[in-house]
């Protein structure tokens, strides 16, 4: 077994040993990719400010979200399909965290359905919710999901419509995958993952088979989205959303401080500055970009969490000194869990705590509460964009 010690070295493993359909759906943006690569470039325009002689002794990377407790302020983000990238993907994951100390959130679109995962779990996880056009649907996933005991619900805003992926249209992407000659050529190299895959159950939308009718094809998330994503999603309806709810919520794919400002106003208890990854509106600026302009409009107000670009604790350290108050990986939880199963993702939350806690250190902090702007230098091209007003 190599030696894993940066998130590069389970990317490597993970796109050896998963289909490609489920790698390239992972590693892709929408269309030309430009904000999915900015996401990770744009972090290079943060450098660090080197101090010394300062005491180190006695470092915390504890914090809270949303009033929990937890081992530092990086959450996994909701990903679909993650029981495609592993059997059983988003148990183990849920797990891993859970061990780790630190939230995982459910993916509407996950294949392990929500029962599940809060059956192999101890502590409660966070859903993340799509809102779909059909009421009885989304009424009774809001429901299952309190039933489950999830702590907190994660509303998406930002894919109503899909951001087109060329790859995953060419690959045929589904769940599971269809038997085409392209895909058992390549599914004939990936005798690890199939064997897993063929000993569980998982391997449908668990939260939507069984439970959503009337749908053509099930197995397509691209489909799914054209069909059953409510366009009308408005801030009214998610006020009613939050009314249904009653409990925390957070709201995922803030980009703009007048949308921060309406998240504020309905009271969301977090907001996630978020492009989705890049696989949403291509041309959008990257998260950390977007970021200084929300602290503005709404920090200390509620809190603001980042996600899209985190490869590092690096990355997390930068954005929390940007003034986000937490973050979310994606990516990064997936190459580990493609790699290595559980083991994989504990490894990919070791690496980012271990780069998030010795560089804290080297810039002369020693609690990641206390990390502000004074650490950074900036280029002077990080605010090269304007609004044309
Ligand atoms: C959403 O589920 C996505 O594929 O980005």
């Amino acid at each position: 077994m190599p030696h894993i010690t940066e998130i590069e070295d389970l990317k490597r493993i993970y796109r050896r040993r998963v289909p490609k359909m489920f790698y390239d759906y992972c590693e892709s943006g929408s269309w030309t990719e430009q904000t999915f690569r900015d996401n990770s470039t744009d972090f290079d325009l943060l450098r660090l400010r080197q101090r010394v002689a300062v005491n180190m002794d006695d470092r915390s990377t504890s914090s809270t979200m949303i009033g929990e407790e937890v081992a530092m302020p990086v959450a996994l983000a909701p990903v679909g399909m993650t029981g495609m990238q592993h059997a059983d993907g988003e148990i183990l994951a849920a797990q891993a965290a859970e061990e780790f100390g630190v939230p995982f959130t459910l993916s509407t679109m996950s294949i392990c359905s929500i029962e599940d995962v809060a059956q192999h779990t101890k502590k409660p996880f966070w859903f993340q919710l799509y809102v779909m056009r059909d009421e009885e649907f989304l009424e009774n996933v809001i429901e299952r999901a309190r039933a489950a005991g999830c702590s907190a619900m994660v509303l998406t805003l930002d894919l109503q419509v899909l951001g087109q992926r060329h790859k995953d249209i060419k690959n045929g992407l589904s769940a599971p995958p269809k038997l085409t000659p392209k895909t058992i050529a390549n599914l004939a190299t990936k005798w690890g993952w199939g064997m897993e895959m063929l000993q569980t159950k998982r391997r449908n939308f668990g939260n939507i088979v069984g439970h959503a009718k009337g749908v053509k094809d099930v197995s397509s998330l691209g489909s799914w989205t054209a069909e059953q994503f409510d366009p009308r999603l408005d801030w009214e309806k998610v006020r009613r959303i939050k009314e249904k709810w009653g409990g925390k919520l957070i709201l995922k794919g803030i980009l703009d401080p007048e949308d921060a400002r309406r998240a504020l106003d309905i009271g969301a208890d977090a907001i996630i500055v978020s492009n989705h990854g890049g696989r949403q509106l291509d041309g959008a600026l990257s998260s950390i970009r977007t970021l200084p302009e929300i602290v503005e409009a709404v920090g200390g107000q509620t809190e603001i969490h980042l996600d899209s670009g985190i490869r590092s604790g690096q990355d997390v350290l930068k954005a929390l000194a940007m003034g986000a108050d937490a973050t979310h990986i994606g990516r990064a939880f997936v190459y580990g869990l493609g790699a290595r199963g559980k083991k994989g993702v504990t490894e990919a939350l070791g690496v980012i705590h271990k780069e998030l806690d010795t560089t804290m250190a080297l810039c002369g902090r020693r609690d990641v509460k206390n990390v502000d702007r004074d650490i950074l230098l900036i280029d002077d091209a990080f605010h090269r964009y304007r609004r044309n007003i």
